[in-house]
């Protein structure tokens, strides 16, 4: 489903440029829980933006669902960004205007179908947030605002989820139920990345892809074993 050969990634910063991601080649199968895990620095978003057609590598190949993905047009990889990945952010990215069922609806708006409302109240419930629809953003707590994002990357049925740093911004308690909801999204049979710096967090998943300086340094199963999310602590 995604698949990363030698994918290298510089930016050029006037005279100076910065390796961002160094050779770095993976798979990843439909329905795997994956978190990538690393420092500041260690080059997490650039690979998760990559995988998000949101750029694209200096070097290497990524083949996403069969699409690879440096032979695309610009408006290839528009219309592939709205119909297979959906990102989630560590500042939740909600319009402060709209209320929660309408930056959920927003996204619908977007793509084709009709009843956009019953979809978007759909996955507001299947989030929780049922009873919460009319609220704006400041409304809602963080992690409430962080839920409302998760049914907006929901809602267009998606089949890859990229979570940059999604509990980020939220207290102990909150972040477990974020990353409660998004194993429960890989085992219904989406694909999720879940980006942290957070060792501990990293035990929930089913694999562990590790990174330092651009490098890949381990991927498998979470070191010091996998832990449930219950007894989870940092
Ligand atoms: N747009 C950019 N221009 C220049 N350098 C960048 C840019 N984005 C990231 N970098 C650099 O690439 C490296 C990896 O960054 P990033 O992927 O954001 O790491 P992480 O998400 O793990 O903190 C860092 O050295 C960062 O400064
Ligand atoms: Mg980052």
């Amino acid at each position: 489903m995604i698949q990363l050969d030698n994918v290298s990634k510089r930016y050029q910063m006037g005279e100076v440029s910065v390796s961002a991601l160094e050779t770095v080649s993976l798979r990843i199968d439909k329905g795997e829980f994956v978190v990538v895990l690393g420092p500041s620095g260690s080059g997490k978003t650039t690979l998760l933006n990559m995988i998000g057609a949101l750029d694209l590598p200096t070097e290497g190949t990524i083949v996403i669902n069969g699409v690879n993905l440096a032979k695309t047009r610009r408006a290839d990889r528009f219309r592939f960004r709205r119909e297979t990945v959906s990102f989630i952010f560590q500042t939740f990215n909600l319009f402060p205007s709209l209320t929660a069922l309408e930056n959920v609806q927003f996204v619908l708006d977007m793509a084709a179908g009709r009843n956009h409302n019953g979809r978007a109240m759909e996955v507001l419930g299947e989030v929780g947030l049922g009873e919460r629809v009319g609220h704006f953003p400041h409304e809602l707590s963080g992690g409430e605002q962080q839920r409302v994002a998760i049914a907006r990357a929901l809602a267009t049925g998606n089949p890859i989820l990229l979570a940059d740093e999604p509990t980020g911004e939220l207290d102990f308690r909150t972040g477990v139920q974020i990353l409660e909801l998004l194993q429960r999204q890989a085992r219904s049979g989406k694909t999720v990345l879940v980006v942290t710096h957070n060792r501990e967090i990293s035990r929930i998943a089913d694999r562990v892809i590790e990174l330092s300086s651009g490098h890949i340094v381990s991927d498998g199963e979470p070191r010091g074993g996998s832990a449930a999310i219950a007894d989870l602590q940092w």
